[in-house]
């Protein structure tokens, strides 16, 4: 396995692993980082990116698999946290050497790690790690894939937002609502389908115009504002961030008339600290690692062979979920984002020292 230079001890950051790989024909390099496997094998995706140093790209992977595996022990699945990232412009250096030779090293690691899409990785990507490791998922539909992520991702959100409807307003229903819907994606434009569904009243922002054009074709009671500042400043109850990280700051919380914050955007915390500011003016967060839980279990149902309906049921179970963390939230005095983090880490140690037990 090739080392380029390590510039930080794992140890410090609580990972099990952090595996540098390199293979310098096809301009391959990659890190794995796992963070833990006390549920089980650690999956996340590989994200693909031109890095500005080899810093930030250990930083970026460290980050992101300590986040799977929070992410994971609240979807109830039986896997542990990873990510890997893959130092370089995938437009100028992505080629099936590469990721073949990326999937090599996955394979190495016999099934510690389970990669999938993220940021500059495809399905498309993944038939292709496939054909050296059995240890991936996120595969086309023809490869036993799961397909579109996004399906269930916002049928999760819409769930973990029926919870924090009913903790606020005593019902599991958005039906009379406003709803703004930052982000028109591939998510926000399921999600606001299933708010449409429920009742709900929606408003919108994209910067993409086919975006707008989509939702003035298809739903055309949809209300569209400039961008996210107004939305966030508009009469709206519930803010949906389904866009980019960094959606609660310090500009957008303290002009957010919302009182539930319930959106699919990963890293929707600016800093830390931020979380406290919303409870202090009372607006109830549902933590987006839990809501936005629906395509990681997703892509970890393929690893038993596909079922949708399956998928389906435990995605639904993030509603349950996320009832919990609210209610441990007012039990424990916390914001919903710390009472998710002590679920979490409660699940990674009671169900991980199981293992301790011998069965022969
Ligand atoms: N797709 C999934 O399964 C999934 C799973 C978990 C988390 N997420 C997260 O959810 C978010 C949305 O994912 P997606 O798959 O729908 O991505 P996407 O790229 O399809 O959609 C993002 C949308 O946001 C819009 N946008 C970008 N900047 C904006 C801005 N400043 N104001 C308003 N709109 C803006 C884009 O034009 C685009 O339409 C991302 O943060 C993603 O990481 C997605």
């Amino acid at each position: 396995m090739g080392v380029f230079a390590s510039t930080e001890d794992p140890g410090s950051t609580g990972h099990e692993q952090v595996v540098f790989c390199q293979d310098k024909q096809s301009g391959l390099k990659a890190i794995i980082g796992i963070y833990s496997t006390a549920l089980g094998p650690a999956l996340g995706g590989t994200r693909f990116y031109p890095y500005a140093s080899e810093e930030e790209a250990l930083a970026d992977v460290l980050d992101l698999s300590r986040g799977m595996a929070y992410k994971n022990a609240l979807a109830g699945l039986d896997l542990g946290g990873g990510k890997a990232v893959i130092w370089g412009d995938p437009e100028q250096v992505k080629s099936e050497a590469l990721l073949r030779a990326y999937g090599r090293f996955v394979e190495s690691l016999a099934g510690r790690y389970y990669t999938a899409c993220d940021v500059g990785t495809y399905v498309a990507d993944m038939d292709v790690i496939a054909r050296e490791t059995k240890y991936v998922t996120g595969r086309s539909v023809e490869h036993g894939g799961a397909g579109d992520s996004s399906i269930l991702t916002a049928w999760g959100v819409f769930q973990g937002m029926r919870a924090a409807a009913e903790h606020v307003w005593g019902g599991p229903t958005l039906a009379g609502r406003r709803v703004g819907v930052a982000g028109l994606g591939k998510v926000g434009k399921y999600l606001t389908a299933h708010l449409l569904e429920d009742g709900a009243e929606v408003v919108a922002t994209d910067v993409n115009p086919k975006a707008l054009e989509w939702v003035r074709a298809t739903h055309p009671q949809v209300g569209l504002v400039d961008d996210t500042a107004a939305l966030v400043a508009s009469d709206i109850d519930v803010y949906a961030p389904c866009a980019l990280g960094g959606a609660l700051n310090d500009d957008t919380v303290p002009a957010l008339r919302a009182k539930v914050v319930a959106g699919a955007a990963n890293n929707q915390l600016a800093h830390p600290g931020i979380e406290k500011v919303l409870a202090d003016r009372g607006i109830l967060y549902a933590p987006d690692y839990v809501v936005n839980a629906g395509g990681v279990i997703q892509v970890a149902d393929e690893i038993e062979g596909f079922n949708f309906e399956r998928a389906k049921l435990r995605a639904t179970r993030i509603y349950d979920t996320t009832r919990e963390i609210l209610r441990l939230a007012d039990d424990e005095g916390v914001p919903p984002a710390v009472a998710a983090d002590r679920l979490a880490e409660r699940r990674m140690a009671e169900v991980g020292r199981l293992r301790t037990i011998r069965l022969r």
